[in-house]
């Protein structure tokens, strides 16, 4: 399952800084991944944890930041679509903090899944918008 958490080509948006970022976000994925896998404690994996959140939220932040700067026209969905994983995030950060939820195989998937799926079709449609206005 590790592989799943790679960083390819395929997941280019032709810019730089957001690749960057995006290889960020798998490489925290796949540090949870091998917490959970290798039984760390709770301690452990709650701050794998709150990274990831931190950084996800940072990344939305510059990205949104970008597209505003260069008045990409999807801005709003793109930015709800954030929104939304934020809040299932941070919902499933305070179940875990109070116990009642674990790092499970599911929430992997669920993490990778959407991250893959939300870089191929919502962020991949910045691409030429952006390069085309000469963020590469
Ligand atoms: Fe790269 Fe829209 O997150």
């Amino acid at each position: 399952m590790e592989t799943a958490f790679q960083w390819n080509d395929s997941y280019s948006v032709k810019v730089s800084a957001m690749d960057a970022q995006h290889k960020r976000l798998f490489d925290i994925i796949r540090e949870l991944y091998t917490a959970m896998r290798s039984g760390h404690g709770k301690d452990v994996a709650g701050g794998v944890l709150r990274r990831l959140i931190d950084y996800t939220v940072n990344h939305f932040a510059a990205e949104e930041k970008l597209m505003k700067e260069h008045g990409y026209p999807s801005l709003a969905a793109h930015c709800a679509e954030h929104r939304d994983l934020e809040a299932t995030v941070v919902a499933f950060k305070k179940d875990f903090d109070e116990g009642s939820k674990a790092i499970t195989p599911e929430l992997m998937k669920f993490l990778q899944n959407w991250l893959t799926t939300h870089i191929l079709t919502i962020d991949q449609k910045y691409s030429d918008f952006l390069n085309s206005r000469g963020v590469r």
